[in-house]
């Protein structure tokens, strides 16, 4: 622990920093208030808005750790419902504890009864992000209560619980409701949890079976997106859980924030913007728009706010992205071709190495989510399934840090100083 001290309109004030874990400086500004001093962070780009003992990343490195544990290892001898289990109660369960969870889990399914007229009522071209938003609104709708006591830990508990085991039946019915693929193999009691969203979300007749190798690719996927700190949705989320909302609402404050382009929408963009490159005969034009200042093009599915190194999921991502193509016999396929050749051309070009610009995990998992089949729509519904869990874990952590704070950062006012009403 150091002191610095800032020097300001005849003030001194001793500010304090302290390491975390891994030896992060973190200044506490609270002392700057009694001077009545804002701190100007647009973006929030180096402010630490809570303490977390959840996930943690290292930016420069290329490392993420779930409650200790490296991605890469949980990603290859663990399964998602495990992981699930580790971020909400913070260790690994043993057999029997996984077993007893997995089994408190599906006493959750069915969804409410009003589910499928709800989802029924909705337009046919509606997006699936659109189709869960509401449907996460509906929990609310059911099962929140006055009586409820969101500072009780068994109220928290089947709340979370009850969001973690339907929402890969939310996101399920999003897809069979868009693409027009009815109800006969639709089935809440089917196999195991990520078994039964494959089945639910992909089969086409109730004889349909996932493949063993397609379900283990997206439990992987699922592991990946589980957490990520304290991202944009996951940050709404506390934001929405301060104020002593119910956690239905603050989950579908999640899938607000999610949605946007720069976060979970990133991969059904990257997607359509395949689609739009078109040939590998266009990805020198395209490139050339990414680095131009005047136009708005990104390259999608490359960059992020913390990652100046590869992505670790992303590495994880490319490898499972590689083995689906196998499996669904796509190598060859001209969007993955064009993909893989954008990958290598971004990778050698000084602007995207200059600026530390690495495919991010969004890149990978829309082509191989594509490959299986799944429509580009659905890529973002089936992040913000895997990410329930992480933000429900910020939602359980923030009561267990008492007491906590409403949100409510200030702002820097640059609009008009107090003027008059023109009096005629
Ligand atoms: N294509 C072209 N240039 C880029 C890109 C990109 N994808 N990303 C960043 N840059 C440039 C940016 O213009 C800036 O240039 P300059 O220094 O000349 O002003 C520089 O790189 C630094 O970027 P930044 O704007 O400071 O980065 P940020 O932290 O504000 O934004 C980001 C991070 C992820 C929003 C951004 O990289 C981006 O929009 N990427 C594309 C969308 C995407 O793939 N998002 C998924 C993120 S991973 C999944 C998740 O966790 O949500």
């Amino acid at each position: 622990m150091s002191t610095i001290k800032l020097t300001g309109m005849d003030q001194h004030i001793d500010l304090t920093l302290e390491d975390d874990v891994f030896s992060q400086p973190n200044l506490d500004i609270g002392p700057i208030k009694q001077a009545g001093w804002f701190c100007y962070d647009p973006g929030l780009t180096l402010t630490t808005a809570c303490q977390s003992g959840i996930t943690w990343l290292d930016g420069a490195k290329g490392r993420l750790l779930y409650r200790g544990y490296p991605i890469e290892q949980l990603a290859e001898h663990y399964c998602f419902t495990q992981v699930i289990y580790l971020l909400l109660f913070g260790e690994l369960p043993s057999e029997a504890e996984h077993n007893a969870f997995t089994d408190q889990l599906s006493t959750f399914n069915p969804l409410p009864e009003n589910t499928l007229k709800l989802v029924d009522s909705l337009p046919k071209h509606s997006h699936p992000m659109a189709i869960l938003s509401s449907l996460a609104a509906n929990l609310s709708v059911n099962y929140h209560h006055g009586e409820n006591d969101y500072k009780n830990p068994d109220v928290q508990q089947e709340a979370v619980l009850r969001m973690i085991a339907q929402i890969p039946s939310m996101v399920a019915l999003s897809n069979r409701h868009t693409q027009g693929l009815g109800l006969d193999a639709f089935n809440s009691q089917y196999g195991k949890y990520t078994e039964q969203f494959t089945y639910n979300v992909l089969a086409k007749s109730a004889t349909d079976t996932p493949t063993k190798e397609l379900v283990e690719a997206l439990d992987k996927i699922f592991i990946l997106h589980a957490d990520h700190e304290l991202n944009a949705s996951t940050f709404t989320v506390r934001t929405a859980g301060s104020t002593g909302t119910n956690p239905y609402a603050c989950l579908s404050a999640g899938l607000a924030a999610l949605w946007g382009p720069a976060h979970g929408g990133a991969n059904e963009a990257c997607l359509n913007m395949l689609k739009a490159i078109g040939s590998t005969k266009n990805i020198a034009t395209y490139i050339q728009r990414a680095k131009d200042k005047e136009d708005p093009f990104k390259l999608m599915g490359f960059g992020h706010r913390v990652y100046k190194n590869y992505d670790p999921r992303a590495k994880i991502m490319r490898q499972i992205c590689h083995q689906t193509l196998d499996i669904m016999n796509q190598k060859d396929h001209p969007l993955f071709d064009l993909a893989l050749e954008l990958e290598r051309v971004a990778l050698e070009d000084p602007y995207f190495v200059d600026k530390k610009l690495y495919p991010n995990i969004d890149f990978y998992s829309g082509i191989t989510l594509s490959a299986m089949g799944i429509p580009s729509e659905l890529f973002t519904p089936i992040f913000a399934l895997a990410r329930t869990t992480g933000w429900l874990s910020h939602w359980l952590e923030m009561y267990q840090t008492k007491p906590f704070k409403i949100t409510r950062p200030r702002q820097w006012y640059v609009g008009p100083s107090q003027r008059d009403v023109p009096k005629d």
